[in-house]
C-alpha cells in the first residue's frame, strides 16, 4: 500500500490515505471491543510510542525479548490502520490495540465497554514541535511549510488527525464514561518513569518485582527505544520515512518547543489555548 499522496477524511479529519482508507476507518469506528483488550489512545507525537513500549514492558514482566523481536505496530495495532483486522485475526492472547481516533468518533463502539483505555497526553507545545518535524520525515503526510505556517494549521486543527485541543478534551472530558481509564502526561512518564511504569502496571493489574521494574525501565529509556529497530521505525523504506530528514526517535525531551517558537507564536498559542481550554477541567502545564 504506497497511496502516498493520498488523504482521506471521516468524520471531517484527514488521515494519511497510506495507511487509512474508508473501510478501515469503518472498521475502527464500528469495531467490537473485548473486555481484555487494553487501549492505547493518543494525538499523535503525544508518546505513544513510549507507551506501546511500557504495556509491552510491563506485560512480559520487564522481559525485553518481545519488545526487541516485533515491531510495535505489530504488537499494538493501530485500530484504524488497513492491516488491523489481519494482525488481531493472528492474535492470541489479551490484545493492545492503539488508536488517535477522536473520541467521538469511537465513542460509541467503547459504549459499555469493559476495555482498559489509557490515554496519554503531552504539552501541546511540544507535540507541535514533534510533529512538524515528524511531517518533514514522513513522507505520507503533507509538506508542512515553515513551522509557522504549521503552527497556524496545528492552532486551527486542520492538520492530520484533527484538533490537538478536540482529541484532549473529547477523550478526557469523557473519562467518567469508562469502567477502567487511565490518563497520564507524558511529562509525568518523563519527571518519574519508574513511578508511570508502577502506575500502569497497577491499572493493567500485573505486579512486577523490583527487579523486572527496573528492567522494565532500563528498556523502555529513550535511549535504549532509540537503538531499538522494533520501535524506531528504520525498518520503514526510506521512500515512507526518510531518516535522513529526521529521526523517529528525535530528542524525547521536555520543552523543546522553547527552541522553535518565537515570542510572538508562544503568546498566540497560550491565548488560543486559554480559549480553547476554558471549558476543560484538564490542567496541562504549557509553559
Ligand atoms: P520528539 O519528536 O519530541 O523527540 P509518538 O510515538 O506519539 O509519535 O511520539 C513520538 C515522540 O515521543 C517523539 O518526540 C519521541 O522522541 C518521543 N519518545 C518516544 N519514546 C520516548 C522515550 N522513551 N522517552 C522520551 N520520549 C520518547
Amino acid at each position: 500500500m504506497a497511496r502516498l499522496d493520498d488523504t482521506e477524511t471521516f468524520h471531517n479529519i484527514k488521515f494519511p490515505g497510506h495507511m487509512h482508507t474508508q473501510d478501515s476507518l469503518n472498521y475502527a469506528a464500528n469495531f467490537k471491543f473485548q473486555d481484555t483488550d487494553t487501549v492505547i489512545v493518543t494525538y499523535p507525537k503525544s508518546g505513544t510510542t513510549w507507551m506501546q513500549e511500557i504495556i509491552t514492558l510491563v506485560l512480559n514482566k520487564g522481559d525485553p525479548a518481545l519488545a526487541r523481536s516485533q515491531p510495535n505496530w505489530s504488537r499494538a495495532p493501530w485500530l484504524e490502520q488497513y492491516y488491523c483486522p489481519q494482525i488481531l485475526q493472528a492474535s492470541t492472547g489479551p490484545r493492545i490495540i492503539t488508536t488517535h481516533l477522536p473520541y467521538h468518533v469511537l465513542a460509541p463502539a467503547l459504549r459499555d465497554s469493559k476495555a482498559k483505555v489509557i490515554y496519554v497526553a503531552r504539552n501541546p507545545k511540544d507535540v507541535a514541535v514533534s510533529y512538524y518535524h515528524f511531517h518533514k520525515m514522513a513522507n505520507f503526510l503533507p509538506d508542512p511549510g515553515t513551522f509557522s505556517e504549521f503552527l497556524s494549521d496545528f492552532l486551527k486543527g486542520t492538520v492530520h488527525y484533527g484538533s490537538w485541543f478536540d482529541h484532549v478534551k473529547g477523550w478526557t472530558g469523557h473519562a467518567q464514561n469508562f469502567q477502567k481509564f487511565l490518563y497520564i502526561a507524558y511529562e509525568e512518564m518523563w519527571q518519574d518513569l519508574r513511578g508511570s511504569l508502577e502506575k500502569v502496571s497497577r491499572f493493567l493489574q500485573c505486579s512486577l518485582t523490583e527487579e523486572e521494574l527496573k528492567s522494565a525501565q532500563k528498556y523502555c529509556s529513550f535511549n535504549s527505544m532509540k537503538d531499538n529497530i522494533m520501535v524506531n521505525y528504520t525498518l520503514i523504506p526510506r521512500e515512507i520515512m526518510d531518516h535522513s530528514k529526521g529521526k523517529f526517535m528525535r530528542k524525547g525531551k521536555i520543552g523543546d518547543w522553547k527552541n522553535m517558537f518565537t515570542e510572538e507564536q508562544s503568546d498566540v498559542f497560550d491565548a488560543v489555548y486559554s480559549a480553547r481550554m476554558a471549558d476543560s477541567s484538564l490542567l496541562m502545564g504549557i509553559l
